[in-house]
């Protein structure tokens, strides 16, 4: 039986190796009061697994509180292929995020603390208050609403177009017991 995680991990591999701006990404959704919402995220691998950064301030954050799972959408034009998770989510360690916030440029790192009196998504006067509030000095190290979680997928729907026959692979792989249960699905 085929793992999905590690064919994940193989495609976004050579998605990578292929320059695909798609390899370390992915899209995420979440639920405001039953209405959806998407957006980009870096889909990164934390301590081998699928892991999101956001901050807590954000409305996204809110939203993951509003529902069991999130959805998850990986495309890969290099590799012809669409992963689409149902994800159950787990904080990553503070010590690992602020690891990694560590990494981060000047700009989103003072945008992070900016965050702590603006929330993410908050509307400013202009353009020119918002370069003003980034110019002030922020302290070196993440805020605590520098947050990340890990993606730990549920269920896989994983749809390969290219086939030599022309007729596309689509699979339904889920979580049952431990293991993991494959389908073919009508593509
Ligand atoms: C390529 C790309 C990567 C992004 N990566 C992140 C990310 O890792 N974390 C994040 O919070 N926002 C990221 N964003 C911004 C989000 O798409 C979004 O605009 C922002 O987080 C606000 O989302 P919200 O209002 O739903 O909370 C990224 C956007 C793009 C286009």
């Amino acid at each position: 039986m085929a793992d999905p995680i590690a064919l994940l991990h193989a495609d976004r591999a050579a998605a990578r190796a292929a320059n695909d701006p798609n390899a370390n990404a992915c899209v995420l959704a979440t639920v405001e009061g039953g209405e959806p919402q998407a957006r980009v995220l870096v889909l990164r691998d934390v301590d081998a697994r699928l892991g999101v950064f956001l901050n807590g301030s954000s409305p996204k954050h809110g939203q993951i509180g509003q529902s069991e799972t999130v959805a998850a959408v990986v495309y890969l034009p290099s590799r012809a292929v669409q992963y689409r998770l149902t994800c159950r989510l787990e904080a990553i360690p503070a010590a690992t995020v602020r690891a990694s916030w560590e990494l981060r440029p000047p700009i989103p790192k003072r945008l992070d603390w900016l965050y702590e009196r603006h929330p993410q998504g908050s509307a400013v006067p202009s353009r020119a208050r918002l370069v003003e509030l980034l110019n002030a000095p922020s302290p070196g190290t993440a805020p605590a609403t520098a947050l990340g979680y890990y993606l730990l997928p549920t269920a896989v729907d994983r749809l390969h177009l290219e086939q030599p026959d022309g007729i596309h692979d689509r699979r339904r792989f889920t979580l049952v017991g431990g293991a993991w249960r494959e389908e073919v699905l009508v593509p």
